[in-house]
């Protein structure tokens, strides 16, 4: 394979610029040049792509984001948009494509590899959703970013013994929220795979202030129900029966973007080299993943086709250290 292209894709996240890196520091050693497609799949329906040399993913392993751009893209669900983009990728010589990105993303990779174009995904999505890795992209630094806010908010708390609703992101997936609660020491977690009643958190709350509790601290995914202002306003108007007052921080981007963690950039590392050479070695259609501390293909088939599930022995452990 002479030249491949890459792009990221999809929403955001820390560890995207040093996989970007990794990618194409490996496709040059095994002698392959290499395109960045800027602005994910709608820069390569437009065939918007630059060359990559050594230099010009030098000095990024610390910056947040993604250089080349990301977008979400309806055109792509389209099959005009792709044939466009395989236009595009024959126009460009590329012979192959690593796409970084969610599961969307890594749907549109596997709608290119039905269309017979060579393409290896690599799993980057905060909220760690994608079947075929244990970790993906960007999870680690997200979950430092979300228990640095905790801690902050848990002073503030106890110094007014406030109870505080902190929401974090996940329209469709509570591992952020579940992982930042068990690591936060919060009083509990609402993730939209496990339904609790308005009433259910209202009791946690109360018997926090029973209890003694200087504070109650709840972690709400976004996608929980019915959702955290509703929540707040419950909670609200039973202020006098629950003890404390309540409050709601609500994390929002902020937890996209910052310096990738160590462990991202040694797992956006691995994973990106790993894509370059699976290509080169001629891999079609397959997810270069992270399972057990080590490389994983898994088809993209398989990795797309449902959506991971939360982790019930961790909902359990979460909730016996609740208590
Ligand atoms: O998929 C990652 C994610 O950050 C979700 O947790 C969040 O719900 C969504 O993206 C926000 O998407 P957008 O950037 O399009 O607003």
């Amino acid at each position: 394979m002479k030249r491949i292209a890459v792009l990221t894709s999809g929403g955001d996240g820390p560890g995207l610029n040093p996989c970007i890196r990794a990618v194409t520091r490996m496709a040059l050693h095994l002698g392959a040049e290499v395109l960045g497609v800027r602005r994910g799949y709608e820069g390569l329906i437009a065939g918007d792509a630059v060359e990559l040399d050594r230099r010009s993913v030098g000095g990024i392993m610390g910056r947040g984001g993604t250089f080349l751009g990301a977008t979400r893209c309806p055109e792509f669900y389209e099959n005009k948009g792709r044939k466009e983009a395989l236009r595009a990728l024959n126009r460009l010589g590329a012979e192959g494509l690593v796409v970084i990105g969610g599961n969307g993303s890594l749907t549109g990779a596997l709608e290119m590899h039905r269309m017979g174009f060579p393409v290896v995904g690599v799993p980057a999505t905060i909220d760690n959703d994608v079947t075929g890795t244990d970790i993906a992209i960007g999870v680690d630094t997200v979950l430092n970013t979300i228990l640095d806010a905790v801690d902050r908010i848990k002073d503030t708390a106890a110094s007014h013994a406030r109870a505080f609703l902190i929401e974090t992101m996940g329209r469709n997936s509570g591992y952020l929220a579940l992982v930042s609660g068990l690591a936060g020491g919060a009083e509990l977690v609402l993730i939209p795979e496990v339904e609790t009643s308005l009433e259910a958190v209202a009791a946690t709350v109360e018997s926090a202030y029973v209890r003694g509790k200087s504070h109650c601290i709840i972690i709400v995914a976004e996608g929980w129900k019915p959702g955290t202002r509703a929540l707040v306003d419950y909670l609200a108007e039973r202020r006098e029966e629950l003890g404390f007052a309540v409050r709601l921080t609500v994390l929002g981007y902020i937890q996209r973007g910052g310096k990738p963690s160590a462990f991202d950039r040694r797992l956006a590392t691995h994973l990106g080299a790993a894509a370059a050479e699976a290509l080169t070695n001629g891999e079609r259609g397959v997810m270069v993943g992270w399972i057990g501390n080590r490389l994983a293909l898994t088809p993209l088939e398989e990795a797309v086709a449902f959506q991971k599930e939360i982790d019930l022995e961790l909902c359990e452990l979460a909730a016996i250290m609740e208590r």
